[in-house]
């Protein structure tokens, strides 16, 4: 597509980003599960020294397990969800505050599962990434393009319209809590892995539009992650990359060897 370089101001050195790995656990794992996928992978970590951060991502029903088991770790809490409203008659729905109750530093915003199946717009998604950002939670803030945009060629428009709606309002210093994670969704639980190539093209893209957005400084330091079919066999490639910066793993996150293979 096209070839896009984020262009280095004289002040701004090529910050050394830490690797974030995200497990993104969607509706899977009760309680029982969630006691054995976090006591194996802190059984897997004992002893070792993996050079990324490691966060899980469990239903809102295991969050609460899942911070007693984490206690003394270096593993991070998220949630998968929240809604932008502080309290109210909101059936069904979590707030900010309750996530910081249970333990959460990170929610995931945004999903392609949200956006498609449930119907959240880009200005919902910026409410809730608001939200958060108020409430000292740091938003995994998810994009990415559907195969049939992809092969339509807008590929570049969906994901600076996803960007620039979903970020609207935040200021440079708000983006240093922000994460973003590229998910093409026609490489969500397909099995269909972007390509590295294909995926960096994009995420380069992505940091240009935020230097646009937030100055080169803040560019050149905001995680981007890349969420598709990730697994150990293919992450060494993909997280190569000069502009990936993690990933956020859906399957492969449900075994803890899997999840912590790909950190390895
Ligand atoms: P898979 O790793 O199962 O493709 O899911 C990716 C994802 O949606 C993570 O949020």
């Amino acid at each position: 597509m096209g070839n896009f370089k984020v262009e280095k101001t004289k002040n701004s050195r090529r910050m050394m980003r830490t690797k974030v790995i995200a497990g993104n656990w969607k509706m899977n794992n009760d309680i029982n599960g969630t006691i054995e996928l976090i006591s194996g992978i802190k059984s897997i970590l004992a002893g070792k020294k993996i050079d990324a951060k490691l966060i899980v991502c469990p239903p809102f029903t295991s969050l609460e397990t899942a911070k007693e088991l984490l206690k003394g770790s270096d593993v991070g809490l998220g949630a998968q969800n929240m809604y932008f409203e502080e309290n109210g008659a909101f059936t069904g729905e979590i707030s900010a505050a309750m996530l910081k109750s249970v333990g959460c530093e990170y929610v995931i915003l945004g999903h392609s599962e949200r956006r498609t199946i449930f119907g959240e717009t880009d200005e919902l998604i910026n409410k809730k990434v608001k939200k958060a950002l108020d409430s000292q939670l740091k938003p995994i803030f998810c994009i990415g393009e559907t195969l049939e945009e992809r092969e339509s060629g807008t590929t570049f428009d969906v994901i600076k319209r996803q960007i620039q709606a979903g970020l609207s309002g935040l200021s440079d210093s708000d983006m240093k809590a922000v994460i973003i994670a590229y998910e093409p969704v026609w490489a969500i639980g397909t099995g269909k892995v972007a390509s590295p190539a294909q995926a960096q093209e994009v995420h380069a893209f992505i940091r240009s539009e935020l230097v646009k957005l937030f100055g080169a400084v803040s560019a050149e330091n905001t995680v981007i992650q890349y969420g598709g079919s990730v697994k150990p066999d293919n992450a060494r490639e993909l997280l190569g990359q000069p502009d990936i910066d993690g990933a956020l793993v859906g399957g492969a996150c449900l075994k803890a060897e899997s999840f912590v293979g790909i950190a390895e």
